[in-house]
């Protein structure tokens, strides 16, 4: 193991986003601070488990050093085995992801639900919270008292018609039916979850959050992509092993 340098604050963290659209990294140290430029690639078509690891591995080469690492993944994940990945490839079906990337790149790892990663990102740490993310996919995650509750997927649970939330929402739906449309949406998914989990704060987040204009409640924040991968901390200090 490469030795620490004296004036960073070990252990440091290696934080993945894997995402339908793009494979994003970065190294943050102990407390979360940010110690390298995030570096992405285009996610590779076929996105099968070989190829996103083997982008990954090139990715994450030039970051320097770290002792662990946090992944976000865009499916269901438990135990840090993926089983499924919408915007990916099926062969992630019961695919062990955690124990792959632990022999790949040398480093105990921690794999789970992207809007996790995202959420932890940006949670207060009271009561009810959810996290929504608008990218490739739609992501959905709850937090009680900062404590996340695995794998509630609401993107591929039907929204209006014969249309998911997903189908109404993701980058498919941005580019087909543009930003103003999209901004329409965006309120009506945030009208339709509401009652239902009665959060304190819905944060929305995502690599398309920035698109958002329309006027929401104060209770609703838009936040920075990049807690999706500032979260990673997280995994380590707050998810059991
Ligand atoms: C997946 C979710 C994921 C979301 C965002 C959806 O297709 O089912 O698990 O969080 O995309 O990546």
């Amino acid at each position: 193991m490469d030795p620490p340098a004296t004036d960073v604050a070990v252990p440091r963290t290696l934080c993945i986003d894997i995402g339908g659209t793009g494979l994003k990294a970065l190294i943050v140290d102990s407390k979360g601070k940010p110690l390298t430029e995030r570096v992405r690639v285009e996610t590779p078509r076929p996105a099968t488990p070989q190829a996103v690891l083997r982008a990954l591995q090139k990715l994450v080469l030039p970051l320097g050093a770290f002792e662990r690492v946090s992944v976000g993944f865009p499916g269901v994940c438990i135990d840090g085995v993926t089983h499924t990945a919408h915007n990916l490839h099926p062969q992630w079906l019961d695919f062990p992801m955690a124990r792959t990337l632990t022999r790949l790149l040398r480093r105990p790892t921690r794999v789970i639900n992207d809007a996790g990663v995202q959420g932890y990102g940006v949670v207060r740490g009271k009561g009810v919270e959810m996290a929504l993310t608008f990218g490739t996919g739609m992501g959905c995650a709850l937090f009680i008292d900062g404590r996340y509750v695995p794998n509630i997927e609401l993107a591929h649970h039907p929204f209006k018609g014969d249309k998911t939330y997903e189908e109404y929402i993701g980058k498919g739906a941005l580019e087909r039916v543009g930003k103003k449309k999209w901004n329409r949406r965006v309120a009506k998914v945030v009208a339709q979850v509401e009652p239902i989990f009665n959060p304190r704060f819905l944060y929305l987040g995502g690599g398309n959050a920035k698109h958002i204009t329309v006027q929401l409640p104060p209770h609703v924040k838009i936040v920075s992509n990049n807690a999706g991968l500032l979260g990673g901390i997280a995994l380590w200090e707050q998810v059991a092993s």
